[in-house]
């Protein structure tokens, strides 16, 4: 048995930590979300979220890595040997995630060099679904091989794949120590130019008014539960693998309210950052803000470029923007990695060497399908059912399971004996009462939606394919790897054995 590597220095794991839970999420998915979902009261429901349910899952699972010192399967399977499944169901979840998280990170990264010359021309959306994409005509035809995209996508795992291989202090800790303040850096420095756009303020004022007739309807709760479940990356087995490097007399509670802070705060900058911009974009066009608002992808790949057209130092916005997507990209992407290769690590007794190898190159394999002419059509149907589906269910198990089942005062005890603050009867019941029914409410809304209407318009053989049945494998791979005839473990363990002899 190898020692457990351990973080550097406190600001090192909580630095991992927030570059983890801040990525793609926050710059395109909170400020939108923010936007459809009653603006300025949008933030109501996501801070009561993060207070009862984000803030307490994070000092769980930081918790619970720190207790039982390895990535989720181990974790559960040491808690009983019956619930090992769960962790490799999250950690095939992060699998999945990552396949398809790095194509968004390889359109960043082309995206940052066309913004030296705005190559994306004078109509960005038919150059993103036509030129850069390749679009084909549905998720059934792959179309080609976008080779910039597939470059990029190259860079990404490379990245991605030497910061795991490096280890915990000498790669993930140490890149994290420079992305995260260049990160901030780079959105303050946009926020500050932003700021002074004709129309800016006006942005500001639509994502920030408060609509309070929104707070009655339950979609704007669940819309920010599902935010803070996705950008703390909690419930899926990251933070469980973070937190397993922490040395032994480590704070807890409070590493875990300042990670959940630093990612909220981070996401309200995000909000300023694309908000300014569009009040600007709207001004131009003397049309109200909310005609020049849109998605997804569309909000940072066709909008942004769009409205920085526009702009008066047209190369500083973009460069800006898209280098910090890409890196916020990037920091997620390593922790997502690293949350599978820790588990294959633990279950195989492999050398992270070779675990790094192993699963950055099966990742990167899979990854190739989203970088064709079908990929966005994939991407989206596999990500909307990993997203209501995979994490939901996945965090939603883990905490009724480590709540209800299993002994909760030792947890609790555990956080107390190291922790700067102490967590009491009120973080107990967010455990076992608020966060559960929380994400339970959040289940069955999306169920009864993707139960009654085809998600997107996609025909219900690619939504059967890469959606319900793509769950359902994971679940039964899931159960696979927990086999104790798993003869995939016994020939890597007899393959290690002999080569220490
Ligand atoms: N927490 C990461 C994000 O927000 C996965 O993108």
């Amino acid at each position: 048995m190898q020692n457990r590597e351990t973080w550097g220095s406190r600001a090192g794991f909580i630095l991992a930590a927030v570059g983890s839970a801040i990525g793609l999420g926050n710059i395109w998915r909170f400020p939108y979300m923010a936007y459809e979902n009653g603006g300025g009261a949008f933030l109501l429901p996501y801070f009561i979220a993060m207070l009862a349910a984000g803030i307490p899952f994070m000092i769980l699972e930081f918790g619970l890595g720190h207790k039982f010192k390895g990535s989720a399967p181990k974790i559960f399977s040491t808690i009983s040997s019956k619930m090992e499944w769960l962790g490799w169901f999250q950690v095939i979840v992060c699998f999945i995630i990552a396949t398809y998280y790095v194509a968004v990170i390889g359109w960043s990264m082309q995206y940052f060099l066309l913004s030296f010359t705005q190559g994306w021309g004078a109509t960005p959306s038919d150059f993103f679904f036509k030129d850069f994409l390749g679009l084909s005509s549905g998720p059934m035809n792959l179309g080609e091989l976008q080779m910039p995209i597939f470059l990029a996508v190259v860079v990404a795992w490379g990245v991605a794949y030497f910061a795991i291989f490096t280890g915990i202090r000498g790669g993930i800790e140490r890149l994290n120590k420079i992305f995260m303040p260049l990160l901030f850096l780079m959105v303050l420095v946009f926020i500050g130019f932003g700021m002074t756009l004709e129309g800016a303020s006006e942005g500001l004022q639509w994502l920030f008014k408060p609509d309070f007739a929104a707070l009655a309807q339950p979609k704007v709760w669940t819309a920010a539960a599902g935010q803070i479940f996705f950008s703390l990356s909690i419930g899926f087995a990251i933070m469980l693998a973070y937190s397993s490097y922490l040395p032994k007399d480590s704070d807890i509670s409070n590493n875990a309210t300042m990670t959940v802070f630093i990612n909220c705060g981070f996401s309200m900058l995000a909000g300023v950052m694309i908000f300014s911009v569009l009040g600007y974009m709207a001004a131009q066009k003397g049309v109200p803000v909310s005609e020049v608002v849109s998605s997804g992808v569309g909000l940072a790949f066709i909008t942004l470029p769009t409205a920085i057209n526009m702009m008066p130092m047209p190369v500083l916005f973009g460069v800006l923007f898209f280098l910090a997507l890409t890196i916020a990209g990037l920091s997620s992407m390593i922790s997502i990695v690293e949350a599978i290769v820790s588990a294959v690590m633990d279950k195989l007794n492999m050398p992270r060497k070779q675990a790094s190898t192993l699963i950055c190159g099966l990742g990167f394999i899979i990854s190739v399908v989203y970088t064709t002419g079908g990929g966005l059509y994939l991407l989206d149907i596999v990500d909307h059912f990993i997203n209501n589906y995979g994490i939901l269910v996945g965090g939603l198990i883990e905490i009724c399971f480590v709540a209800w089942f299993c002994k909760l005062d030792m947890i609790q005890k555990h956080i107390n004996a190291t922790s700067e603050f102490a967590v009491g009867n009120l973080w107990k019941l967010c455990i076992m009462a608020v966060a559960p029914f929380g994400l339970a409410v959040n289940l069955v809304i999306a169920l009864y939606e993707d139960l009654t209407v085809h998600y997107s318009g996609y025909d219900f053989s690619a939504l059967l394919m890469f959606g319900w049945l793509m769950l359902a494998a994971a679940l039964v791979l899931a159960l696979a790897m927990t086999c104790k005839q798993c003869a995939f473990k016994e020939c890597v363990s007899a393959n290690n054995d002999f080569r220490r002899k």
